[in-house]
């Protein structure tokens, strides 16, 4: 078992980290977009499987921290790798009349399954769908009120760029948010928590999706993530101000947050 976490530099030179493989910094995003395409299908039972359904917790933690306005005042969010849009519900859900969202995501097959779970009605007029790359977005500047990127940036190859995109389509006031799996910091919980990572998830994908490919890369891929420090320092190095997180669960996963004023 290997834990080799950056100090916040995913990319070496024109090589990247995709789980513990270094692989051509330009392939890799066709790599995770292999692995999202395939499990598509069941992401939303497998994300149950690997938090133990604490995800939905996270999320929720998410959410309140932004407070969406309650008003009808014009609230613009984009959900950054959206997916199958648990981030997307719960703002404008959460969230006044005026309230909308652009669930913006590079994979197609992530995008079609959140676009038939959002079909609700109440939630059809206030949700767009996007396809496009976190490294460069295809929005104009100063376009959104809030970026939203749950469990997205990790996949990401070049983070800084993301970050830098994040900063770009925000308005003055605009709230940056990131939720990610992050460095656990309390000790017997860790070892439980590898064992669970290394062990158990491996297995139940092979059981349920007949691979266990695509979850070894996820459980990797969070391991090779910068830790809670060194990540908001890229975020503040984007040109965020008044950058903190908070860490869940004992910081098995963690909230990024940040301001453009
Ligand atoms: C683990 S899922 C998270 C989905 C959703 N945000 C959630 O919390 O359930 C990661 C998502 O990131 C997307 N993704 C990966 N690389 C991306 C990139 N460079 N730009 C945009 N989306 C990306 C994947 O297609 C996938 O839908």
């Amino acid at each position: 078992m290997s834990s080799e976490r950056t100090s916040g530099k995913p990319t070496v030179g024109d090589t990247a980290a995709f789980g513990f493989r270094q692989v051509a910094a330009d392939a890799r995003q066709g790599l995770v977009n292999d692995v999202f395409s395939s499990v598509a299908g069941r992401y939303d039972l497998m994300n149950d499987l690997m938090s133990g359904g604490l995800h939905r917790l996270w999320k929720d933690d998410l959410v309140a921290w932004l407070a969406p306005p309650k008003s009808a005042r014009r609230f613009d969010l984009i959900d950054m790798a959206g997916g199958t849009g648990d981030i997307s519900r719960r703002v404008l859900e959460a969230g006044g009349p005026g309230c909308a969202a652009v669930l913006c995501d590079i994979s197609p097959a992530m995008v079609r399954v959140g676009r038939t779970r959002l079909s609700a009605p109440g939630l059809g007029g206030r949700i767009a769908f996007a396809i496009g790359n976190a490294e460069a977005l295809p929005f104009p500047d100063k376009a959104f009120d809030a970026y939203t990127i749950a469990f997205g940036i990790r996949n990401v190859t070049r983070i800084d760029r993301a970050l830098a995109e994040a900063y770009r389509v925000l308005r003055i006031g605009g709230r940056f948010l990131c939720l990610e799996f992050s460095a656990c910091e309390v000790p017997l919980l860790d070892r439980l928590y590898d064992f669970h990572s290394f062990e158990i998830i491996p297995r139940l994908g092979a059981l349920t999706a007949g691979s266990a490919e695509p979850y070894r890369y996820l459980v990797e891929s969070i391991r090779t993530f910068p830790r809670q420090e060194p990540f908001a320092h890229m975020i503040r190095t984007a040109g965020f101000a008044r950058v903190s997180y908070r860490n869940l669960t004992g910081g098995i996963a963690a909230m990024h947050s940040g301001w453009r004023i």
